[in-house]
């Protein structure tokens, strides 16, 4: 399946693995009609190359709710057609419609490409984040 080959991919990227059980679960949560997780994928020539996934959730400074882009990978061979632009843009034209307070995301401060292309959407916003391992 093809999210699940290019899941494999970017946790590749991120020299990360994920149990099985995990990456069945977080497919089967975007799957299921409850819009909290949902994924939108880019296709090239009727090919998926390109996936987001992403998490609704509430938000104590509004009553509207935020979405957290939480997983953004394209396929390395057709990096720079655009793919990665054209996800991002259609995530915030879906929250732009159901009347999202936001969309957010984050990525390592070093991810230089990335940058490149987030830094047209919005200036990173200078939060930085902490993680307790439990
Ligand atoms: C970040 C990523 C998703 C971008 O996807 P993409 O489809 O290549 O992005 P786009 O084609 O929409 O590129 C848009 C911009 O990014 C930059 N860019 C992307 N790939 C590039 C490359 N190979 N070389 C130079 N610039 C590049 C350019 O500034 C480009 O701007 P342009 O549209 O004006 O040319 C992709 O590089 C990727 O999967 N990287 C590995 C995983 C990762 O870093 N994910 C993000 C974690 S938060």
């Amino acid at each position: 399946m093809a999210w699940r080959e290019l899941w494999a991919g970017y946790l590749a990227f991120y020299e990360a693995t994920v149990p099985e059980a995990v990456t069945a679960a977080t497919w089967a949560r975007i799957l299921a009609p409850d819009p909290t997780y949902s994924a939108v994928v880019a296709e090239l020539n009727g090919v998926v190359v390109g996936f987001a996934n992403l998490v609704l959730h509430d938000f104590t400074w509004s009553d509207r709710p935020a979405g957290l882009l939480h997983d953004l990978f394209v396929r390395p061979d057709v990096r720079g057609s655009g793919a990665g632009r054209a996800m991002i843009q259609h995530v915030i034209d879906q929250g732009k419609r159901d009347g999202w307070n936001r969309v957010y995301w984050m990525t390592k401060e070093d991810n230089a490409v990335a940058r490149r292309l987030y830094d047209t959407f919005a200036p990173a916003d200078g939060f930085v984040r902490y993680r307790v391992r439990l």
